[in-house]
């Protein structure tokens, strides 16, 4: 028999083999017998040793293409019996539908994101909007501007990292005062206020690094301390509850004259003094003030005309107040077991 012959023997006998088929591991056996490389294929080949040179392309062509031709035979089998395999796999197995499913992780806010977004919708209440300004601030706006030149000894209170020559990380969102103040100018009223990350050189277990404040500030003609009390009293009933009071202490900020500093009575004691407020029966929210005449000056109001007053306040401390937590840097290390009590 010539080699040719051979071949196509070959390839009937292996379509014969296999449409009997049954399943697709014996395919894959079949795979290996004919065209593996100790395959029938293979060992039919050997003969081309014996051809006349003329002749050993002729040949090696048809080899070619009858190897081609059952390996498209064993993949369209291999399709029917995969199909098929896949069917009664599906058409024997029993499954519960009313298995509960592998549950799937919900996350929720982060506490000081839920604490900065409840105090922006109280503000938000009382026709305030929200500013924005940059982390990365000139020594301009974040000193300067508010009335803290460079030899200026309240500096030292808020030293801060420097990026380079004049530019630094703010240190508070005062700032963002100066630049609502230079955008609007010299419209009335401004009523804003501007959530966001602050920096110091503070670290401890009430100070961390990085912090985030809210700012406000109003501007309008004849507004008085009277507004910022009031506004400020508004704001702490809605967020510590209704029972609160609170009182302004004299304080110094080179941006605002008069300085207060607020405390809002003790949710613990109800103002008689106990562990959490030291026995004064107070504790401390924030700073504001009346915006003083430079400050307004400088940002293209008259202060002849209108006036204004601003408060900052530190969001990690509300929240540490509002629930309970005495280590700020809990806020911090991302501990689950920490951040899903709220
Ligand atoms: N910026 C001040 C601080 O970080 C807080 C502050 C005090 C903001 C008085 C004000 C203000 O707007 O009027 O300590």
């Amino acid at each position: 028999m010539d080699l040719a012959t051979e071949l196509r023997l070959l390839e009937e006998r292996a379509r014969a083999q296999i449409i009997e088929l049954k399943t697709s591991s014996a395919l894959q056996e079949v795979r290996v017998q004919i065209l593996g490389k100790k395959g029938q294929l293979t060992s039919v080949l050997r003969g081309m040793g014996g051809l006349a040179a003329e002749e050993r392309p002729r040949v090696g062509q048809l080899a070619n293409e009858i190897r081609d031709k059952i390996e498209a035979a064993l993949d369209a089998r291999g399709k029917v019996l995969d199909e098929a395999e896949l069917e009664a796999r599906l058409a024997g197995e029993q499954f519960d539908v009313t298995l509960p499913g592998t549950p799937v992780a919900v996350g929720y806010q982060h506490p000081l994101t839920r604490i900065a977004e409840e105090i922006t919708d109280i503000f938000l209440g009382m026709g305030f909007s929200v500013a924005e300004g940059p982390e990365v601030e000139t020594d301009y706006y974040n000193f300067e501007a508010l009335n803290l030149p460079k030899e200026h000894p309240a500096r030292d209170m808020q030293d801060t990292f420097y990026v380079i020559n004049d530019l630094v990380l703010r240190t508070q969102t005062s700032p963002v005062q100066i630049r609502t103040m230079e955008r609007l100018s010299p419209l009335v009223p401004v009523r804003i206020i501007s959530p966001g990350k602050v920096y110091r050189r503070d670290d401890d277990a009430t100070h961390s690094p990085m912090f985030q404040q809210v700012e406000g500030l109003v501007i309008d003609k004849g507004i008085s301390l009277g507004h910022l009390k009031s506004t400020l009293l508004a704001f702490a009933r809605q967020m510590f509850g209704t029972e609160r009071e609170i009182r302004l202490r004299a304080s110094y900020f080179p941006f605002t004259e008069p300085s207060a500093e607020v405390d809002v009575s003790c949710g613990t004691c109800g103002g008689s003094g106990c562990r959490v407020c030291k026995g004064t029966g107070w504790i401390e929210i924030l700073g504001c003030g009346v915006v003083h005449p430079n400050v307004l000056r400088l940002s293209g109001y008259d202060p002849e005309e209108v006036s204004g007053f601003a408060f900052g306040m530190g969001i990690e401390r509300i929240a540490m107040l509002k629930y309970g937590v005495e280590d700020l840097r809990h806020f911090f290390i991302n501990d689950y077991r920490f951040l899903r009590q709220f």
